[in-house]
């Protein structure tokens, strides 16, 4: 198989290899992402508050003689993003794609949730991007590159699970990606969103299990859910990825991409 990005340097925020308990090959999302670069040929510079997660990541891409350079760091910090960015930049001389792909899932509704619970699942799910972008957009304007935001089909639909700061900040994703598409596009600057449907990651194990009650019905609901009776993987997303940081994309900007197997266009 062709490697999509050879040469290229990816900045994959969110990209550890999760450890919450989680059936045999469920991985994440940001890991696989992280992993299936390095295997097309992509130095990845994997991003995560969690060192241990980082770790596995960098030892799945090395393991299998890809170029991985780990940085813990938390994506509320405008610091930390900043120097997670020039790190990539002093390492490898150039900076190219940029996945921004850490979320989080706050169950409740205004009046169960609280007003900081609010605030820093926006904090944490879009200012993120935008303080990626604010740091990542110079170095891509000099060569042209690729902005991948993971949002999500709950940006644009109910799916299930009563989380309006998790619908209304993945919506907000959407527009500012289509706001970023358009600003940059002469610049050749790409900006995708993809919005993953249900999908099996450990984090539907440590987020929804919980408010389920019992992870193997959440499970199997969660298959019965999508048109094609299973979940998608994060093999499923890291492919989608995988198309809009490649060449391949080069006429595609400003679009939001559900990966759901369809459920976006169900009406019952
Ligand atoms: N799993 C699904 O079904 C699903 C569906 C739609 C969208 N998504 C989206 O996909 C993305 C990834 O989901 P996942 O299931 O792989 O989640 P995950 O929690 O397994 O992975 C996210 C990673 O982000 C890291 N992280 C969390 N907060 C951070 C912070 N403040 N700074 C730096 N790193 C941080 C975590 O340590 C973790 O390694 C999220 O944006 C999520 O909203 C997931």
């Amino acid at each position: 198989m062709a490697r999509r990005l050879d040469a290229k340097t990816a900045i994959v925020f969110g990209a550890g290899a999760s450890a919450v308990a989680a059936p045999e090959g469920c991985v994440s999302n940001g890991f696989a992402t992280a992993v299936t670069f390095a295997e097309h040929g992509a130095r990845v510079v994997a991003v995560d508050r969690d060192e241990a997660a980082l770790r596995g990541t960098y030892q799945a891409i090395t393991a299998a003689g890809g170029d991985c350079t780990p940085v813990v760091a938390d994506v509320t910090d405008g610091a930390q993003v900043a120097a997670a960015i020039a790190r990539a930049v002093d390492v490898h001389g150039r900076l190219d794609i940029v996945h921004n792909n850490v979320g989080v899932t706050r169950l409740g509704g205004p009046t169960e949730l609280s007003e900081e619970d609010w605030t820093s699942t926006f904090d944490i799910n879009v200012t993120s991007v935008f303080r990626a972008c604010r740091h990542a957009i110079p170095h891509l304007a000099e060569r042209g590159g690729a902005i991948i935001n993971v949002s999500s089909l709950a940006s644009i639909r109910w799916t299930g699970y009563p989380y309006p700061a998790y619908s209304a900040s993945k919506a907000a994703v959407n527009q500012l990606t289509q706001s970023l598409a358009l600003q940059y596009a002469d610049r050749g600057i790409r900006v995708n969103a993809i919005l993953p449907g249900l999908i099996h990651t450990p984090l539907i194990y440590q987020q929804l299990a919980g408010e389920h009650g019992d992870a193997e019905a959440m499970r199997a609901e969660r298959d019965a859910s999508s048109p094609t009776g299973r979940m998608g993987s994060a093999w499923d997303v890291a492919n989608a990825a995988l198309f809009l940081a490649s060449d391949e994309a080069a006429y595609i900007n400003g679009v939001a991409l559900p990966v759901d197997g369809g459920l976006h266009a169900k009406a019952a």
